[in-house]
């Protein structure tokens, strides 16, 4: 784990730094097979559902597949991968990823954007509240231990997946979260300096 990068921070603000700075995206390879319980998985979407919302639309939908299910989803996507991939460009040991990830996986949760009838929300709004979403889904695994990743990708965010499962045209499927505990050394995170992304201004005038 790597140690925050925060100074200044003690009690309940230092833990929740340690675990926003070390959550990782831990991919299936890495995962060692054994089974996630369901309680945890609805622990993490438990805490999902408390995401913010503008207009309370609460878009975030998350559909769960465990046991023979996942495996079935996983051969899913691996023809959807074959459909929507141009012919000349088809990996089949792409497609069989679909499978060997699933196989590795305790639990996949497709992560879909339910949009309301009106659309009074801009797309963009409901597609920010259901990042947020997953970050609590994300972080709350990290806390118990679990691992995952948010994977997207033109098979995954397809259309024929939308269909599949029966969401509506104006909805979309933002990605599928690998599920599982970890295995080995957790990845090291990286990021460039927040100073670099942020601009502050204090209204003071320059030299006074
Ligand atoms: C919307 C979204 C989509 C992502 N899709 C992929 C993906 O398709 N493949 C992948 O390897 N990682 C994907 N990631 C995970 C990023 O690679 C990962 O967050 C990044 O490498 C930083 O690592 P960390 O999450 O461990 O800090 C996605 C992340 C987000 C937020």
């Amino acid at each position: 784990m790597n140690t925050p990068n925060v100074p200044h921070s003690s009690g309940k603000s230092l833990e929740l730094n340690l675990l926003i700075q070390s959550r990782r995206s831990v991919k299936p390879e890495q995962f060692s097979g054994k089974p996630v319980d369901d309680e945890l998985v609805w622990e993490m979407l438990q805490n999902a559902n408390w995401a913010p919302t503008h207009g309370m639309t609460e878009p975030w939908r998350f559909f769960v597949y465990s046991d023979a299910a996942r495996m079935e989803l996983g051969n899913l996507l691996a023809q959807i991968y074959q459909q929507v991939t141009p012919a000349e460009s088809v990996k089949p040991a792409k497609a069989e990823k679909f499978r060997a990830n699933a196989a590795r996986s305790s639990h996949l949760i497709v992560i879909a954007m339910k949009r309301q009838l009106s659309g009074k929300i801009p797309e963009v709004e409901e597609i920010e509240a259901v990042a947020c979403a997953v970050q609590n889904l994300h972080l709350t695994a990290t806390a118990l231990g679990v691992a995952g990743y948010w994977s997207s990708g033109n098979a995954i965010c397809s259309t024929q997946l939308r269909d599949h499962l029966g969401l509506a045209e104006r909805d979309r499927v933002l990605g599928l979260f690998y599920v599982g505990y970890p295995q080995g050394e957790l990845p090291v995170g990286t990021r460039r300096p927040i100073e670099d992304k942020v601009v502050w201004q204090n209204g003071q005038a320059s030299g006074s």
